[in-house]
């Protein structure tokens, strides 16, 4: 016996309710051998006790089958799982969970790629909220078929609107069509405080955030308002979007946010009619990026006219035609980032308390906070144009 063979005897048990293998999550924290005899350590993100069973007998199974003779595993769970332990600042604790849906460009399909992931965890049994917090160009209500929907008022707050069993705001359904509204840093701020605060959320399991395109007030107001829990970075593969989306993953590691991964988009398109695929912006070259930050690629989604026709019309194509293969990898992509959620929080979740603001109470705070090395530096009213 080796620690290649147990190693890949290993690789064939998947965590429970998962595609993927504890070996692929993670999970498997140490092996150790002595002659025919396995022992195995194995840090899960579950308390179900089920959990555990399924895990050592499926292991003990494998490695046995591959010719271990003793075999031991020993599981550690946490006490408190799926609940976020996160710390610091939290105006919606009602929300378990929040993830930032970015990217360092506008029209690389961030909204479309927020819209999938929500509907995919949802339809994974997850209670789920999606903030459209992209207050230039607020796209979700028509991609979830609710732009004619206007949201109801209870006392001075506001209850989401609801498409395919998730709660959904956006300043769209607020507003009225085809209305501009100018942004000063201070009003940015303030909005999306109340989109957390003055919204009625209901207890989610993850709120996932489709925040404007780049990096500024909306994400350094969000990430100091909640705890955000993972960080997701949309691009696709052409250079120049890669550059910006480096700054995207930059971003989220000066605001302390986990980073779950990279979505590919427009990665590739498959000829309808012949089944040729052209690479019409690149393909695969989002993984050195990944490399850099550390992270991985949740998913590559190709350029398919069904994706845009189900944005364009409110009908989800994850939802709708979920024998796809788009949707089979945004449902893939969702049961990835839920696994680190997990992981996170079983690890003791996030904290925002090193990324709070330090100017004085109703005075803007300036991007420079985001970085702890300047925290101490304040700008004047006007002096940094961020006010
Ligand atoms: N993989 C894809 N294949 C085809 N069209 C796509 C794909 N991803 C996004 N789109 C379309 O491209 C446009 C821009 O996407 P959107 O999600 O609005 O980008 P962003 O939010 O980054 O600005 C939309 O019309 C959308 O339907
Ligand atoms: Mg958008």
């Amino acid at each position: 016996m080796t620690k290649d063979i147990a190693e890949s005897a290993l690789d064939k048990v998947t965590y429970p309710g998962f595609a993927k293998s504890i070996v692929a999550f993670g999970f498997v924290k140490d092996i150790t051998i002595t002659d025919k005899n396995v022992a195995v350590e194995v840090d899960i993100s579950s308390s179900a006790p089920e959990v555990a069973h399924q895990i050592t007998q499926e292991a003990t199974e494998e490695l046995k089958r591959a010719g271990a003779d003793e075999v031991v595993i020993s599981i550690n769970a946490p006490k408190i799982p799926r609940e976020s332990s996160s710390k610091g600042k939290n105006i919606a604790p009602q929300v378990k969970n929040f993830i930032m849906v970015s990217s360092g460009k506008g029209g690389v399909g961030k909204s479309t790629a927020s819209v999938n992931l929500a509907v995919a965890l949802a339809m994974q049994g997850k209670k789920v909220g999606l903030l459209d917090a992209d207050i230039y160009g607020p796209n979700i209500p028509r991609m979830m078929g609710l732009e004619d929907t206007q949201p109801d008022i209870e006392g001075n707050k506001v209850i989401p609107l609801k498409a395919y069993g998730i709660e959904m705001m956006s300043m769209g359904s607020l507003m009225e069509d085809g209305q501009s509204l100018i942004w000063r840093g201070s009003m940015i701020m303030k909005a999306i405080e109340q989109f957390l605060r003055d919204i009625l959320w209901s207890e989610l399991d993850c709120l996932v955030i489709d925040m404007p395109p780049g990096t500024g007030d909306a994400q350094l107001t969000l990430s100091q308002s909640v705890p955000v829990t993972a960080g997701v970075t949309v691009t696709t593969p052409q250079m120049v979007a890669l550059d910006d989306s480096r700054r995207s993953l930059d971003m989220f590691k000066k605001l302390n946010i986990p980073i779950a991964g990279i979505i590919e988009n427009m990665s590739g398109f498959i000829a309808p009619d012949t089944g040729v695929e052209y690479d019409i912006f690149g393909k695969g070259t989002t993984e050195p990026v990944a490399k850099e930050f550390d992270t991985h690629i949740l998913a590559n989604i190709p350029i398919e006219p069904a994706i845009r026709t189900g944005g364009d019309t409110g009908k989800p194509i994850t939802y709708f035609a979920p024998e796809s293969e788009t949707a089979k990898r945004y449902m893939a992509a969702a049961e990835d980032v839920w696994a680190q959620i997990e992981k996170i929080n079983a690890d003791g979740g996030v904290d925002n308390q090193a990324i709070q603001p330090t100017t004085p109470p109703g005075v803007s705070a300036c991007s420079t906070a985001a970085q702890p090395q300047q925290a101490q530096h304040s700008c004047g009213e006007g002096s940094c144009g961020c006010h």
